[in-house]
């Protein structure tokens, strides 16, 4: 009994930590909403015009983290990118690359 509630303190710990330290997986899934009409994560496609798009969902979330900041500061530039990212906090980014690292239904990372 004890060691039960000890195991599930401790994770509780881990759980509130993850969301204060690094992105909130919740929040990244409403952010990242918008982000899905182009980077449609089943089939990587837009939507419309039907043209292909990076795979983020599954992608690294250093490597997304990177990427997005990249856009923001225009250090990498893509007109449509800079945009989207332009429009991010840090905060933001971060919840969105928790939620899209997690993101593993897709063929190619199986
Ligand atoms: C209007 C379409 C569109 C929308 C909306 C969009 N993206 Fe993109 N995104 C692209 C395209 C096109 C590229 C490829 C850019 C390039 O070639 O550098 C890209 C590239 C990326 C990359 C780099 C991937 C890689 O492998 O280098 C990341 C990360 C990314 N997008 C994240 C997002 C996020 C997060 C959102 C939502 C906030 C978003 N995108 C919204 C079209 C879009």
């Amino acid at each position: 009994m004890m060691i039960r509630k000890i195991l599930l303190t401790s994770l509780l710990c881990l759980a509130s930590f993850n969301v204060f330290a690094a992105g909130d997986y919740d929040a990244g899934k409403i952010k990242a909403y918008t982000c899905t009409g182009c980077h449609g994560i089943v089939d990587y496609k837009n939507t419309y015009p039907t043209y292909k798009v990076p795979r983020i969902g599954g992608q690294n979330k250093e490597y997304l983290v990177i990427a997005l900041q990249g856009f923001k500061s225009g250090e990498r530039e893509h007109k449509t990118m800079n945009l989207q990212a332009e429009a991010l906090t840090e905060q933001d980014i971060e919840d969105i690359a928790v939620y899209l690292e997690a993101q593993t239904n897709n063929p190619e990372a199986e």
